[in-house]
């Protein structure tokens, strides 16, 4: 989500308008802007783009004020619709809020304000929040600022915020943790937004609020910063912006594909946020838990997907099988919906798709259903066709994937299918309690490794110079690691435009050994936990055949290290998760060699980010 709040001498309206626009490209389902005229708070909201909202609210209120917040939204609770969107009202009217993030508690929280006299409008955990809020200002006789501090030191989650009281128009408070929130300050003006974007023309100066810090932002004064939870007091560090506007959606990237490479530590951490709770040892997921008879019962799990969707779809089939002990049939949305395939009602069918939108993925699900199995989506965009289509799902969380070839979807889809074949066998008890919270801590260190695995990018980088004029490469895995080995191939394809195949490192030698010689660069996917000694023998038939090896690895590897021409480390962790570390190394890759090409790696040519046809 986007948010974007004004606070000064100007009229706050179309400031927010365009920061919204702006900002669409972190979200775009929906939109809302809730303006003070210097009387009442005037609110606008609607589904859809932030053009919608333009035309619309034109329409349905008069536009002066100079206190403003508005949103574009990246639904995570509750469908896209008018009343889901951004801001939300307190009961009473006075506060209003706008929200990017996640409350994972909110469903607590919200018994026990309902249970006070509160009511809902939505199903947003935002909603739960300006009432917490309301509530606690009431009942303690505080402040704004500081009823939003005890607020959120009673929720759990991600967030950042920005509210005010129509009743003391003078402020806004803001608050972060886990999502960004930027401070514009200009001459008698405040800038909230998500970025430096929606303000970049008025003011150079920014604060960036850091994790658990909360502001009061207030006309006349300087921005006081605090800590939320102890309350103490933070120097504001001004910054002054240098980045041009595309530079700021970018985050400061050159292209959206190696920003989306970069927020996977973020983004895998805000897929498990709220569902895996290592330390009580449980895994809350409630599509799985409301149907989980029929994932018990199922005789076998068929995935349906396309692209790089069917390739978590590989990697889930290997978890699936070797930790809940339930049979796994992995298809081509295409070929499933056309080769007559035998369905029952004791199957379960997983869909897998990013935008959800897939019209192939679409009309397995239907067929699917007609043949009265159960179908289960894993999405990443909220209310999409195929999330509405399916009879339950968990999404990924992975926030708007932009670049064409797909990053953080295939790890967050990876993250989202282990968790349910984690569940799934816990509840049969295919796995000891003890693995069981193995797994679960192993999970959840996964972000710091793939942020370890992104420290060896400027290696990459160079590797990536010495192969970049290659005309064909072959991507070799094993066990885990044969998806990722066909992931690699299909991001070199996608955005270099070279050819590149994935294989089975052991089904080399039934074809594509016949490719091998000093021109090949082989890229070898040997990390310790797995078949290690096969694929080091592998390797070596490519090494008698003059083959270039190139090697991911574990850190501080030392076989593979003796043969092959180049190694990439990755942390360590269980064969399982390894899928989420080794496909790092191999997007950098593909981008870097991509970017050498001078190909245009978000909008790669003949691809679409979304195949609604078929
Ligand atoms: C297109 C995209 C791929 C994606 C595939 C499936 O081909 O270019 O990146 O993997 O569709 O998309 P989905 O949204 O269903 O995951």
């Amino acid at each position: 989500c986007g948010i974007v709040g004004y606070i000064g001498h100007r009229e706050a309206y179309p400031i927010i308008l365009k920061g919204l626009q702006r900002l669409e490209y972190r979200g775009y389902d929906s939109a809302g802007i809730a303006l003070y005229d210097g009387n009442t708070i005037k609110l606008s909201k609607t589904k859809g783009k932030v053009a919608d909202l333009k035309n619309r609210l034109e329409n349905e209120i008069k536009t002066d004020g100079k206190l403003g917040i508005g949103h574009t939204r990246w639904a995570t609770h509750g469908v896209p619709n008018d009343v889901n969107s951004h801001p939300h009202y307190s009961n009473s009217g006075n506060l209003v809020i706008i929200h990017n993030g996640i409350i994972e508690n909110y469903e607590a929280i919200k018994t026990e304000l309902i249970n006070r006299g509160y009511s809902f409008k939505s199903d947003t955990d935002t909603e739960v929040l300006i009432n917490l809020i309301e509530e606690v200002k009431k009942k303690e006789g505080v402040k704004l600022g500081k009823a939003v501090q005890i607020a959120l030191n009673e929720v759990v989650g991600a967030y950042a915020i920005a509210v005010f009281d129509k009743n003391k128009p003078n402020e806004i408070v803001v608050a972060k943790l886990g999502s960004p929130l930027a401070i514009g300050v200009g001459e008698d003006e405040f800038f909230i937004a998500s970025d430096a974007s929606p303000f970049i023309e008025f003011t150079k100066n920014a604060i960036y609020l850091e994790d658990e810090e909360m502001a009061v932002v207030r006309l006349g004064k300087k921005v006081r910063i605090r800590k939320i939870k102890d309350d103490s007091l933070v120097n504001p560090i001004m910054q002054e912006l240098k980045f041009n506007l595309e530079q700021i959606e970018k985050g400061g990237y050159e292209h959206f594909m190696l920003k989306e490479i970069y927020e996977q530590p973020h983004a895998i951490r805000d897929t498990y946020r709220g569902r895996l709770l290592a330390n009580e040892g449980i895994i809350r997921m409630s599509g799985v838990e409301n149907h989980k008879e029929k994932f018990l019962n199922a005789n076998r799990i068929i995935i349906v997907a396309c692209g790089t969707s069917w390739h978590a779809g590989l990697v889930a089939e290997y978890i699936f099988e070797d930790i809940a002990r339930i049979p796994v049939e992995v298809e081509y949305a295409s070929e499933f919906r056309y080769r007559n395939p035998v369905i029952t009602e004791k199957d379960v069918v997983i869909a897998i798709s990013q935008s959800g939108e897939t019209a192939d993925t679409l009309a397995a699900i239907k067929l699917a259903k007609a043949n009265g199995a159960f179908v289960f989506g894993v999405c990443n965009v909220v209310g999409s066709s195929i999330a509405r289509e399916t009879h339950a799902g968990a999404y990924t969380h992975a926030g708007p994937e932009i670049g064409v070839a797909s990053t953080k979807a295939f790890t967050t889809q990876i993250t989202v299918l282990t968790l349910i074949a984690l569940k799934l066998a816990k509840e049969k008890g295919t796995i000891s309690n003890s693995d069981f919270h193995y797994h679960l801590e192993q999970l959840e260190l996964i972000p710091d490794k793939v942020k370890q695995a992104l420290k060896s990018d400027e290696h990459i980088k160079k590797v990536a110079e010495t192969y970049k004029d290659a005309t064909n490469c072959l991507y070799l895995g094993r066990g885990y690691n044969f998806p990722v080995a066909l992931e690699g191939a299909l991001k070199l394809k996608e955005i270099s435009y070279i050819h590149a195949e994935g294989y089975p490192a052991a089904e080399m030698k039934h074809g594509p050994i016949a490719l091998i010689d000093e021109q090949m660069p082989v890229f070898v996917i040997a990390t310790k936990k797995g078949h290690y000694e096969k694929v080091v023998s592998n390797i070596q038939e490519i090494k008698s055949r003059k083959g270039k090896i190139i090697a991911i690895v574990t850190e501080g590897d030392v076989d593979v290290k003796k043969l092959a021409d180049h190694i990439i480390e990755v942390p360590e962790t269980l064969e399982s998760l390894s899928p989420l570390l080794t496909t790092i190394p191999l997007q950098l890759l593909s981008y870097h060699i991509a970017v050498m090409l001078g190909k245009n790696v978000d909008q790669p040519r003949n691809l679409a980010k979304s195949v609604t046809v078929e």
